[in-house]
């Protein structure tokens, strides 16, 4: 029994009814046997070739051919949108591109990235998350929101924003949570940051929202969830979200798909690893001779690093786009109150290489197939709190904390015990591995099913920080 239910579905689990799939569930950074990190498969460091300094040649075109396409073409017509897209801005820029460059395409490209045209997510799909897992993680988020709220003086009016919502499960779970609480629920407006129309469909089922009956002219019509009677808007990015009002930000599994550049040693200092294409057309990582843009960054996170951290590293990641984020994220709450939520997995400290893809579950090669699998970094929370407090004198920054030390402490433990005593033994069995899947650490203790699909814990593998406008005080539980 045990075994059949540790292979349902995860959003099986969450809703409590009765089991769907078969597929084993991996968390995005777990490693189980059957899976072959992408880090073995990364060319070591002498795979990786130097870009040569080219002597200026004079070109001279030959136009002959171009109606008469030659028998061995290095496009193959294999290629999909997205690696044609790839090629060709390596090919007419004349050089390849940076590691965040491609993730970035990969993930976010507006017509063909990974994220855009479908739901990756669950069984079905390439990874696992927390609130997919089980209803209890967007519950204790709830909590979590609630409290600052509290603390903030129960404002009449607050933005609730999400950043990255995946299928919208958590702001679901949150609600439905929160509904009780009506003081709290009606001083919220949701603001949903998400790039991928497919995902914003999904969203808008999860609340359950509809379009508010409202003809007259001049007024901009209203989309409202009926979990909680709540409006909500979608924008592509933070900067999008009106101004003004207090804030409380949620980014859960966001950061960790920033674009990230990715820096090695070399005998004449750090290079940049780019990504170029070869004579047969495919992939390969090459170093840049010379200082990328980028290293601005690397400057910055190695002068936040502690002494002896970079000593001892050959390979460093840097993401812009998360010191951008939360510079930007500081700012909002220092100006308007209220406070972020950041859970990912990542490190209290410098990332060295860290860079993985996933699809369907199983790790597999950066370069392969590109836009078709999920990649993702560590995030450095070290580098997060140095960029929240250069932004602003006026936040405060705690943790990170363990997911588990996060959750046992906003009483996970009471509401898996109540949520227990409503439940048949197949809901109470699914229930249990949830809380063990959110909290655990490692391989499940009480596993019988077959090795390679052990469920992995990620309660120690995820963190959690806060961000607060220091007039909130300390956040519960930091
Ligand atoms: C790893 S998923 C996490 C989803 C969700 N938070 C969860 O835990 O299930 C990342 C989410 O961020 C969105 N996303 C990624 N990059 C983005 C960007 N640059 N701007 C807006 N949304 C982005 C993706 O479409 C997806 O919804």
């Amino acid at each position: 029994m045990l075994r059949k239910l540790l292979f349902q579905q995860a959003s099986t689990a969450r809703r409590l009814l009765s089991a769907q799939s078969t597929a084993p569930l991996l968390n995005k950074c777990s490693v189980c046997s059957y899976s072959s990190s992408s880090q073995s498969e990364i060319p070591q460091t002498n795979s990786i070739e130097q870009i040569e300094d080219q002597p200026t040649k004079t070109i001279s075109i030959d136009r002959s051919g171009l109606y008469n396409p030659s028998e061995h073409s290095h496009e193959p017509s294999s290629d999909s949108e997205l690696v044609k897209h790839l090629k060709g801005i390596i090919k007419f820029r004349g050089g390849p591109i940076s590691v965040a460059e491609y993730m970035e395409e990969v993930l976010t490209n507006p017509k063909a990235g990974f994220y855009i045209n479908r739901d990756v997510f669950g069984a079905e799909g390439d990874f696992i998350t927390s609130p997919e897992v089980s209803q209890m993680f967007g519950e204790m988020v709830g909590v979590w929101a609630m409290c600052l709220w509290e603390q903030m003086g129960q404002p009449k009016r607050v933005n609730l924003v999400e950043l990255g919502p995946g299928r919208g499960t958590l702001m679901a779970d949150l609600l439905r949570g929160a509904s009780k609480f009506k003081h709290f629920t009606q001083s919220l407006h949701i603001h949903m940051v998400e790039c991928s129309p497919a995902l914003q469909k999904l969203q808008r089922q999860s609340l359950q929202c509809m379009d508010e009956d409202n003809t007259s002219e001049g007024v901009e019509k209203r989309i409202t969830s009926t979990l909680a009677g709540t409006p909500v808007s979608w924008h592509a990015a933070l900067e999008q979200v009106p101004s003004g009002l207090p804030t409380i930000i949620i980014a859960h599994e966001f950061y960790d798909a920033l674009p990230i550049h990715q820096f090695q040693r070399a005998s004449h200092g750090w290079c940049e690893k780019m990504i170029d294409v070869t004579e047969d057309s495919l992939f390969r990582f090459v170093l840049s001779p010379q200082p990328t843009p980028a290293t601005l960054y690397l400057m910055k996170r190695c002068k936040w690093a502690v002494p002896d951290e970079i000593k001892k590293l050959n390979q460093i990641e840097v993401c812009p786009k998360a010191m951008d984020l939360t510079h930007t994220l500081s700012k909002r709450i220092s100006a308007d109150g209220g406070g972020a939520l950041i859970i990912d997995y990542g490190l209290n400290g410098v990332v060295s290489d860290s860079l993985q893809a996933i699809r369907k579950h199983k790790f597999v090669d950066l370069l392969d197939n590109p836009g078709t699998a999920d990649l993702s970094a560590y995030v450095d929370f070290a580098c997060i709190r140095h960029s929240a407090e250069e932004a602003s004198d006026d936040v405060s920054v705690h943790g990170p904390i363990t997911q588990s030390q996060f959750l046992g402490s906003l009483g996970i433990n009471f509401r898996v015990e109540a949520l227990l005593q409503n439940s048949t033994d197949e809901q109470a069995e699914s229930l249990r591995t949830g809380y063990w899947r959110l909290v655990g650490d490692g391989e499940a203790p009480f596993w019988e099913g077959p090795d390679e699909q052990v469920p992995i814990g990620m309660g120690t593998r995820y963190m959690a920080m806060a961000i607060v406008n220091k007039k909130q005080g300390i956040p519960v539980p930091f």
